[in-house]
């Protein structure tokens, strides 16, 4: 396992849109397991593997606090099939745009369908902290970041500050 660099804002990798991984193989369960060890050590809760410089649809998720047992979920080319009407509000944030949080108001509950890290097709219900997360993570599979729900104005802020520290950081 390796520790992978999480892009960060403004990177133009962040904007793409993924592609649908065709068949899962030793290279993509090396990348599974970096994605996860990257994730855990960073620390954080979700990483997308455009995160990590691969244009995949895939991603990783674990949720659990410190104390509690690792719980990890990986899904390779997940789809939302369903969202509840029902929204529900948590404060995001994203390991590609360190220190900034912001509440973020999404469905409730999804179902999605992906494929396992064995290959196999599986349907997942999620809600709560779950739901939030999935909805997060495949917006990345497609160019977004959760600062895309902010106002403009606000948004535009955020990325202003994250280009300036590039820029300052390339001096
Ligand atoms: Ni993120």
């Amino acid at each position: 396992m390796a520790i992978r660099s999480i892009l960060k804002l403004p990177d133009p990798i962040l904007r793409k849109r993924a592609k649908l991984v065709e068949r899962v193989d030793a290279d993509l369960r090396r990348l599974m397991n970096d994605m996860l060890a990257s994730m855990y050590d960073a620390p954080g809760i979700g990483l997308a593997a455009p995160q990590v410089g691969i244009l995949r649809r895939l991603i990783v998720m674990d949720p659990a606090k410190d104390e509690a047992p690792k719980n990890p979920v990986i899904m390779v080319n997940p789809e939302i099939l369903a969202r509840s009407e029902e929204m529900r509000t948590h404060e995001e944030g994203c390991l590609s745009i360190p220190e900034i949080t912001a509440e973020i108001e999404r469905p409730a509950k999804t179902r999605v369908s992906y494929i396992d890290r064995e290959g196999k097709k599986q349907e997942m219900e999620l809600e709560g902290i779950w739901s939030t997360l999935v909805q997060h993570e495949i917006d990345h599979l497609n160019g977004v970041l959760f600062i895309d729900y902010l106002s403009r104005l606000k948004r535009d802020m955020i990325v202003k500050k994250f280009t300036k520290a590039k820029r300052a950081d390339a001096l």
